[in-house]
C-alpha cells in the first residue's frame, strides 16, 4: 500500500536511477500509479507500473536528490494527475504521502479562497499548498513544513522537498511508517527498509508525531512542537539479496520454499528441549505479569487471523487459558470485558496493519497488557506493544502471506509452551512439543520435495471455478487459510468451512464441478473427516485430501491425495497448510496471473 522513497547524496549518483530502483523494491506493497521528482528535472508521473514510469522519463532527466512514490488510490482515481509527487502552485514545494489527510476539504477550501489552484483530486496536494502558504510568512522551508504539518489531521508518512533547497528533504510520520537510511555522504527516506538496504543497513525509525530532515551529510529528528529527538540507529541484517527472488519465478514460491529455514529461524535459541521449556527473551520483562493473566484476546487480520485461530486451540488445550480471536477490524467496536489480567495479542507480518494496530491501542487504553507476534523489526506494532516476539521469517514480498504464516504458527506454539509451563504443563509434555517442533523443518522439506506433483494437480483442476476447503479442530482454520490463498491470487471462488458446518449450508453447492479440499490427517478428528468426505462423494463432488503419509484408506475414497508427514496434532497445521499454499501458487500460475501482486490487494494494509 503506497510506498515512499527519497534520496539526497553528494556522491555524484544519478538520483533518478536510485529512486526508480528503490520503487521497484517497494512494488510488492501493491500500487496503481507511480511518480518521481528531482529539483533539476521536475516530475514524471504515470498510472500503472514502475516500468511505465521508466519509459516515460525523458533522456537527460537528472538530479542529485529527489522524491518518488507508488500510489494506491484512496482519494481520486489512479490517473496521472492524481499520482504523486504533488506540488504547490509554483512547482516549488513537492510532496509524496502515504495515508489520508482527513481535514483536506476544509484546508483546500481555505487555500482556494487565498488564491491557490489545485490540479488533482488527491487529499495530498493540500500539503504542498499549505507549505507554500506558510513559506510566505516563515521564509524557512523547515518552519513552513512544520507549521503545515501542525494544521493537518489524519494519517501520514511524508517526504517533502523544496526546489530552492534541493539538498534537503523533510520526512514526517503520523500513523504511517517512515524509516531513514543513514549512508556515507547520502541519506534516504522510505516507507520500509527494503529500498534502503542495497545502500546502507543503518536505519532510524520515526515515531508518530516526529519530523526528520535529511541532507547528504546528516539527519535531524524533532517533534511537531520542535523539541529535539535523539534516537540511535538500528542495523538491519536483511541482506539486499534476501529481498530478491533467489532464482524462483515468483517471490511466493521462493517464500514457500524458505519454510524449513523460517521455522528454524523462529525457533533459534528459543527451545530448551531437555527441560521442555520455551525461552522467549521478548516476554521476560512481563513474565511475572503473565503468570496472573486470565484471558488472551488475539487480534489480527487475514492470514494472521487464521494463525490466531490455530493459536486458540493450542493455548486452550495445552496452557488451559481462555482465548478469543477477534478480527482487528471488529475488536474496538465490541465492548469486550478487559482488565489488567487480559492479554491482547496482536499478530501481524508487517507490524503496520491499521486494524490490528488500532485494536491493540484500544486494548491498551482499556488496561490490557499488549503483546505482539510480528515479523517486521521496528514496525509500529513491534514498538507499541508492551512485549512480544519477532518471527524472524525475513522479508515477505509476495502479497500472499506464506512463510510468515508458518512462523506465526511456530511462534504461537512457543507461546503455548511458555504460557503452559507457567500453568502446570508437565516437563514431559513440554519436551514432546519441543522435540516435535525441532523435527518440523525436515518434515516440511519432504512436502516441498513433492511440489511437482502438486503442480500437476493444480493443472488438473485449473478449470474449476469454485472450491470448498474443509477441516476440523486444529485444521479448521487451515481450511480458511487454504481458501484465502487460492482466492486472493487466482480470483476463483474458494470457501473455507469447518467440516461439521458443511451440512448446515455449504454442502448444497456440491456437485461434480465443485471440488473440495479436505484436510484429513490421522488425528483425533480423522473419523469425522472421513464421514464428511463420504458425504461429498455421495453428491459426486471431487475430493482432494490432505492426508497423513501411509494412509491408504483415504486414497480409496478421495479422487486425489496429497500426503504430509505425521506430527503432533497441535503442530499439524504447520505442515498441512503447505500443500495448500503450493496448490494455490501453481493454480494461479497456470492461469498466467500476477501471482506476487494480485489485483486490488496491498501487502501492508495501513488504512482502516
Ligand atoms: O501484515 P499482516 O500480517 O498484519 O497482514 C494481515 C493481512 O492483511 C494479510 O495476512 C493478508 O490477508 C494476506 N494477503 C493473506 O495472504
Amino acid at each position: 500500500m503506497c510506498g515512499i522513497f527519497a534520496y539526497t547524496g553528494k556522491k555524484g549518483k544519478d538520483a533518478g536511477g536510485v529512486l526508480l530502483d528503490g520503487l521497484l523494491s517497494l512494488e510488492y506493497r501493491g500500487y496503481d500509479s507511480a511518480g518521481i521528482y528531482t529539483p533539476e528535472s521536475g516530475s514524471v508521473r504515470t498510472p500503472g507500473a514502475v516500468a511505465e514510469l521508466r519509459k516515460k522519463i525523458p533522456k537527460g532527466f537528472k538530479g542529485k536528490s529527489g522524491i518518488a512514490h507508488l500510489r494506491w488510490a484512496t482519494h481520486g482515481e489512479p490517473t496521472e494527475k492524481n499520482a504523486h509527487p504533488h506540488s504547490d502552485c509554483e512547482g516549488e514545494v513537492w510532496v509524496v504521502h502515504n495515508g489520508i489527510i482527513e481535514n483536506f476539504k476544509e484546508l483546500k477550501e481555505k487555500l482556494i479562497k487565498k488564491g491557490h489552484t489545485f490540479t488533482s483530486d488527491s487529499d495530498t496536494e493540500v500539503l504542498a499548498h499549505l507549505v507554500e502558504e506558510h513559506l510566505k510568512k516563515e521564509k524557512s522551508f523547515e518552519k513552513a513544513a512544520l507549521a503545515a504539518l501542525n494544521e493537518v489531521n489524519g494519517t501520514y508518512g511524508i517526504a517533502l522537498q523544496y526546489k530552492k533547497e534541493p539538498d534537503r528533504i523533510i520526512a514526517a510520520r503520523m500513523g504511517s511508517p517512515i524509516v531513514l537510511g543513514l549512508g556515507d555522504g547520502e541519506h534516504f527516506i522510505a516507507s520500509d527498509p527494503s529500498p534502503i538496504l542495497p545502500h546502507t543497513k543503518k536505519v532510524v525509525f520515526l515515531e508518530d508525531g516526529e519530523v526528520a530532515v535529511i541532507s547528504p551529510d546528516g539527519h535531524r529528528i524533532f517533534k511537531l512542537d520542535s523539541t529535539k529527538v535523539k534516537r540511535d540507529a538500528t542495523n538491519i541484517d536483511w541482506s539486499a539479496e534476501a529481498t530478491q527472488k533467489g532464482g524462483h519465478e515468483h517471490f511466493m514460491l521462493k517464500e514457500i520454499m524458505e519454510g524449513p529455514e523460517v521455522i528454524e529461524n523462529t525457533l533459534r535459541g528459543r527451545l530448551i528441549i531437555e527441560k521442555g521449556l520455551a525461552k522467549l527473551g521478548g516476554l521476560e520483562s512481563v513474565a511475572k505479569q503473565l503468570e496472573k493473566i486470565e484471558r488472551v484476546i488475539v487480534v489480527a487480520c487475514g492470514t494472521a487471523y487464521y494463525a490466531g485461530l490455530v493459536g486458540e486451540y493450542m493455548l486452550e488445550e495445552y496452557a488451559g487459558i481462555p482465548v478469543e480471536v477477534e478480527l482487528g477490524s471488529e475488536f474496538r467496536y465490541r465492548k469486550s470485558v478487559i482488565n489488567e489480567k487480559t492479554v491482547v495479542l496482536g499478530i501481524s507480518q508487517s507490524g503496520e496493519t491499521a486494524d490490528t494496530l488500532e485494536a491493540l491501542r484500544e486494548g491498551k487504553r482499556r488496561g490490557a497488557l499488549t503483546l505482539g507476534i510480528v515479523n517486521t523489526v521496528g514496525s509500529t506494532i513491534a514498538r507499541e506493544t508492551d512485549a512480544g516476539v519477532y518471527n524472524h521469517a525475513g522479508p515477505e514480498i509476495s502479497v500472499a502471506s506464506t512463510k510468515a504464516f508458518l512462523s506465526q504458527l511456530t511462534a504461537l506454539a512457543l507461546f503455548t509452551m511458555f504460557f503452559g509451563r507457567q500453568r502446570g504443563m508437565s516437563e514431559a509434555t513440554g519436551r514432546e512439543i519441543a522435540k516435535a517442533l525441532k523435527e518440523l523443518p525436515e518434515k516440511l522439506q519432504q512436502i516441498l520435495d513433492t511440489k511437482e506433483s502438486i503442480q500437476k494437480l493444480a493443472k488438473k483442476y485449473s478449470k474449476a471455478r469454485d472450491f470448498l476447503y474443509i477441516g476440523r479442530k486444529y485444521n479448521y482454520p487451515i481450511a480458511y487459510e487454504g481458501a484465502i490463498k487460492l482466492k486472493e491470487i487466482s480470483y476463483v471462488h474458494a470457501e473455507g468451512c469447518g467440516a461439521g458446518e458443511m451440512k448446515h449450508g455449504p454442502i448444497a453447492m456440491i456437485d461434480e464441478n465443485f471440488p473440495t479440499m479436505a484436510i484429513a490427517p490421522k488425528d483425533s478428528m480423522y473419523e469425522k473427516m472421513v464421514s464428511n468426505i463420504h458425504e461429498i462423494k455421495a453428491r459426486k463432488g471431487p475430493v482432494i485430501a490432505i492426508a497423513t503419509k501411509g494412509d491408504k484408506e483415504i486414497a480409496k475414497l478421495a479422487d486425489d491425495v496429497l500426503y504430509v508427514p505425521e506430527t503432533l496434532e497441535m503442530l499439524s497445521p504447520i505442515l498441512n497448510v503447505v500443500p495448500l499454499q503450493l496448490f494455490a501458487y501453481y493454480f494461479a500460475k497456470e492461469k498466467g496471473l500476477n501471482v506476487d501482486r494480485p489485483r486490488n490487494l496491498a501487502k501492508s494494509v495501513t488504512v482502516e
